[in-house]
Formats: C-alpha cells, structure tokens, sequence
C-alpha cells in the first residue's frame, strides 16, 4: 500500500523518535500532492496510478535509507533552509573537467582557486560517460552511473564533490533526460528488438507520422544535424533524433522512463551531487501539431522530478535548462498551479541575449521593455541563473512582437543586425565571433564567440590600441556586474574572469571540426592565472575586477535571489537601470551601455532627496556633476541610501 496523508499520519503521530525512517515518512507526507497532481495528469489516463505511486515510493525509500550520513546532515539544514540557494552569497563557476584540472583527481587541488574567486556552486561540464567518438561535448550519455573514464571514476567524482562540500562549494552536473546515446543499454536492448525497451524511445515503422510531425518542428542543428528523425535501415524504424542522429530522444509519455530517471538522479544524489542541471527540457514532451518544445506535460515532469527529489534526498536542488523565448521561459520556475514546486532554477537567456544586444546597439529599450514586460519581479522558491556566456552558441531569441515595438526595428532585422555585428562583419563592429548553424530555409543564424571576443578583447588585443583595450574590459565588467546584481545565481563560464579569446584549435580535431562551439571552450590559461597578482594585463585587470564585484555581490544583501527586480523605464536609451526592493534599503544599480558618459538626474532615478548615498560597488559616496549623476562608458553603479542629510 502506498502511504498518503493523514491515515498514516496518524500512526506515525504515535511515535515520538526522529529516525530517519519517520523522516523519510514526513517527506512523503509532506511531498505527496505535489508529486501526485502531475503524475495523474500525466500517466493517470493511460496507466495504473496506485502501482506507479507505489513503485515510486519504495524506489524513493530506497535511495533515502542509502543516503551517506553527511548528505543525510545536508539534507536536515536545507529542509530547515530551503531557500539556501538564494543568498546573494551563491556564485557558480562552470567548467569542463579536463579543460580546467585534466582529471578529476586533480580537481581538489584548484579548489583555491575557486574560494578565491568566491565561488559557492561549481556546474562540472558533462562528466557521465558519453558515447566514444562524438558525443556533443558530453550529452550523448551511455552510462548514467559511469564517469567518463578520460576523467576519473565514480570514486574520484564522490571525492571531489565531498572536496567541494568541505569548502563551501555545492556540485553541479548535467542529467541529460531528452535523449540518451544510441549506444545506450536501453537503446542497444531497443535496437535488438525488446520491446519494452522499444517504448523507452520514439520509434516508427514508417515515416507517415514523422513526417507530419515534422511539418510542426524545428531544426536544433539544420547544418550538421538535418530534420528530427533518422531512418535506420537495420531495423526498418523512425527514431526521433531531435539533435544528433547518434541521441535518441526519450519517450516521456512511458512511466518508466520516468522511474529510471528518478532512479538515476538520486543514485548520482547519493554519489554527492547537489545541483542537477536537467539538460534540453523543452523538448521532453511531444505532440503533433505543435513544435513540440514546452508543453504543459514538460512542467508537470518537471514537478514531479523535483518533488520525487525534495522527498528522498530535500539537499539537491534542480535547474532547467531551457534557451526558449521570454514566454515560454517563465513558467520554468513556476506559475499557475507549479508556482514554488518546479525546477528552483533556470537559465536567464533572454538576460544574456538583451546584453549582447544592447551592447551592438548602445541602446537599451528593447533591453529593458523586454525584461520589464514579460518577467515577473520575484519567483517562489526559485530563481535565474544569470549569465553572459557558456559552452553553447547564443540564439538571437528577439521575437517579431517585441521589435514591433520599435519601428522601423524588426524581428528578423534586428537578429540579421546581431549576428552580423557578432561575427565582425557589420561595419564597426568591436567582435569576433563567427555564424552558428545559417539556416537559409528561415534565415536563421546563430553567434559563436568567447565573453572577452565578442567583448572586443580580442580586436583590440590585435590592433594594440589600449584604449579600445579599456573599453573591452568595461564591457566585461559590466557584464560580471549585470549577473551579479540582477538576482539569480551568476554563472561564471571558465576563463571568462581572466577573458580568454576565442581558440581555434579545435578545427584540427576531426570529431569537433563541425562543430563550431568549440571555439569558445578553451583550456584554461592556467599561465595567466599565475600573473594575475603582479600584472597589470588584461586578465590580470578583469580578474581584479571580477573577483571584487562578486565579493561586493556577498557583502550586500539586497542583491539576494528572493529580493524583487524592479526594472525601471526612464525613456533612457544609454542607460538600462533597475531596483532591487529590499524591505529596507533599495539598490538602484545603473549601466551604462555606450562609449560616452551618461548622465540622469536624482529624481528621475527617484533617490530619496533626504539621504546620502554611496555608490557599494565602487566604495564611495556619490557624488553629483551639476546636480547630475555620471556614469561612465560602460561604467557602473549600484546606489543605496546611506545616512539622512541633516
Ligand atoms: C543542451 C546543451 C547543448 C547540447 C544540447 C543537447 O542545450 O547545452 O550543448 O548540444 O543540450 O544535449
């Protein structure tokens, strides 16, 4: 039978010891709704709901009894605080393993590095083992309870992540759950014909259906990676290949793919992950006639992951990975019926995309109509990852509506102007990036490039113009500024702290040469590190820099995930501007995304009249020119009432 609410409440009421077991049971108490609304929803018409939850359950029960005791103490303190994640003290740092420390070994030796920096949360690039041969960095996985063996093994991974925990840092890896390799043990069972196995994956006898489907879809990869489906003549099947032909996506509609899953992430929980990055979730759901990328069924998946989490291991907390318009992103952290019960995190890509296009255009109103129109102030129980740039390509997510907004700007003409200035070619242009998969069916074109190429840094390296050097690294700054003061967790994508330019090594390797994303994964510049403290380069300045806007970030509370964002819309096209609404002081922080100095009066800015106030990110007390406040190119300014004026 499966425990529910208050009958077996009532029993457990009886005894009064805390053993793990009458924890366990309070969890699922607790939990039980939440977990049990979307799995009816989902399962509840097409299978046996009472077998499921009973299954589920035990499978729940059996991962919460194998928890190691330290996890088990983690879990105590973030049941009490489970908000924990949401302290303006989080800050993550993204990496691949063996571009940052090799081997997984070795990680333990750079934790300095990253308490230094003031990281909290270190995101370990795809670390399961992948496929031989492609694998798309790391999310074509063969064996989720397997570390890649070019890395290390599962005891080097647990030893890193209790390394971590010892210094504060929480550990972050991806699940993929879209698809898996095709190599798979359920895919090769699958290929061989076992049907149950068969039902784990998207397969079809003919392409009748396909080919409707794909009436409705898009294409992720069109240049390398053509249509979603892939004929395999071997065993005369369709099988849905959303990205890759070598990724099979996953049939979710099937309730046990759902219970290998919740299976897998509190096995890998149980090795010491804190943070489960929950990779393509868009597409997990399907349906004909529509694009099949976030659907309701996504959310409801979604819920009861995290639910089925928060009862047998409440330590581990889930982020959604879902690059999708400013619409769809939102329901990602939780609206309507999900509000505070699904993923806690998710990644901030309309953020991410308005900087860079407020950057080209030195302007920022379709910056902030865009933040200030589709976003809620704060969410429940969550919160964005804010970031500039990761391992992956930047999508220009500007839609039709919102350029409508500012004619004679359009949609398809302003990405047009994006991805040109991105890739250099647009006169002027400070970048050096390059195209990502030009689509000429929809003209599509997406934007490869470093944090510090796209910035300027690497032009102006080249030209040894120090003070189109200066202007880059503002604009770095600027952009650590941004994530780090917005709300959410900043991401800090490796090397982007010392700005590492874009490496082209990669063409020489014959597995990554198609794949242009492997321009902005560099190895870390481990030489650079060591010059930091004396030098006066670049890195050295945008590591300074970086290093004291995040220890500004810890020291001011205002800036924590669950203060509300108020973005404020001053008719100022330099400048883009928001509030952090503190119960006590507010924050106003400014940026300035042009090459001039921008000035704005107090009271636009709506200061208190009655107060002084100081500049926290720069340390000093503000002070006006001619009544005006300045903020410089680039510059930045985080203001917080001080002492009244006497
Ligand atoms: C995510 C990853 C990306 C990968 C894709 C398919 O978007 O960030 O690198 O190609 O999923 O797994």
């Amino acid at each position: 039978m499966v425990p529910k609410g208050g009958d077996d409440m009532a029993k457990v009421g009886k005894d009064t010891r805390i053993t793990d077991s009458r924890l366990f049971d309070l969890r699922w108490h607790r939990g039980h709704r939440a977990l049990t609304s979307p799995l009816a929803r989902l399962y509840g018409k097409s299978h046996d709901l009472n077998k499921l939850l009973g299954r589920l359950h035990d499978l729940l029960e059996t991962h919460s009894k194998n928890r190691p005791a330290d996890l088990r103490l983690l879990d105590l303190e973030r049941d009490i605080d489970p908000d924990w994640f949401l302290s303006q003290e989080m800050v993550a740092y993204v990496f691949y393993i063996d571009k940052f420390a090799g081997k997984l070994s070795n990680l333990p030796k750079h934790i300095d590095y990253l308490r230094d920096l003031g990281v909290t949360y270190a995101h370990l690039m795809p670390c399961l083992k992948p496929r031989p041969g492609q694998s798309d960095g790391g999310y074509a996985v063969m064996d989720y309870r397997e570390i890649n063996p070019a890395l290390g093994s599962m005891a080097d991974f647990e030893a890193s992540a209790t390394a971590l925990r010892r210094a504060g840092i929480s550990t972050c890896i991806d699940m993929v759950l879209n698809h898996t390799a095709k190599e798979h043990d359920w895919a090769v069972r699958a290929r061989a014909g076992d049907p149950f196995y068969q039902d784990f994956y998207l397969m079809f006898d003919t392409d009748i259906l396909p080919r409707k489907y794909e009436l409705g879809l898009l294409e992720v990869f069109p240049m390398q990676a053509p249509g979603n489906f892939t004929h395999y003549p071997d065993i005369g099947k369709w099988i849905w290949t959303t990205f890759n032909e070598y990724q099979w996506d996953l049939n979710w509609a099937n309730p046990e793919v759902f219970l290998a899953f919740v299976d897998t992430i509190l096995h890998l929980a149980n090795k010491g992950v804190d943070i489960f990055r929950l990779d393509a979730v868009a597409f997990m759901w399907k349906k004909m006639g529509t694009n099949c990328q976030n659907l309701p069924e996504v959310h409801d998946i979604l819920q009861a992951l995290v639910q089925a989490t928060r009862i047998a291991a409440p330590g581990v907390i889930h982020k959604a990975e879902a690059i999708v318009g400013p619409r769809e992103l939102v329901p990602y952290l939780g609206t309507g019926s999900h509000t505070g019960k699904v993923a806690n995190l998710a990644y901030h890509n309309t953020l991410m995309v308005q900087f860079w296009s407020a950057l080209a255009a030195r302007d920022t109103r379709l910056m902030t109509y865009v933040l200030r129109t589709h976003f809620p102030q704060a969410f429940t129980h969550a919160c964005f990852a804010t970031y500039i740039r990761c391992h992956d390509d930047i999508g220009w997510a500007i839609t039709e509506e919102d350029a409508a907004h500012f004619p004679p700007m359009t949609g398809p003409g302003h990405r047009n102007f994006l991805a040109d200035f991105y890739n250099g070619s647009f006169p002027g242009s400070f970048a050096r990036g390059a195209d990502f998969q030009s689509n000429p069916e929809t003209g599509d074109r997406r934007t490869n490039g470093s944090f510090a190429s796209l910035a300027g840094l690497e032009a102006a390296e080249e030209s040894g113009d120090a003070k189109a050097t200066d202007l880059a690294i503002a604009r770095i700054l600027m952009g650590h500024t941004l994530i780090a003061s917005f709300g959410g967790i900043p991401l800090i994508y490796m090397g982007d702290e010392i700005g590492m330019t874009n490496d082209h090594s990669y063409l020489d390797h014959p597995e990554l040469a198609k794949d242009g994303r492997w321009m902005h994964r560099p190895a870390m510049d481990w030489k650079a590190v060591k010059t930091i403290a004396k030098g006066n380069s670049p890195a050295a300045r945008i590591h300074a820099g970086t290093k004291a806007i995040l220890t500004k970030r810890k020291q001011t509370t205002q800036l924590a995930s669950d203060v509300p964002t108020r973005i404020l819309d001053l008719g100022h096209p330099g400048l883009f501007i928001f509030e952090r609404l503190a119960e006590d002081k507010a924050i106003t922080s400014l940026f300035n995304f042009t090459e001039s100095d921008q000035r704005i009066t107090p009271w636009a800015l709506r200061l208190d009249p009655g107060y002084h106030y100081i500049d926290v990110l720069g340390g000093a007390a503000l002070s006006l020119r001619d009544g005006l406040i300045a903020v410089p190119p680039y510059g930045c300014l985080w203001l917080r009432p001080a002492a009244p004026l006497l």
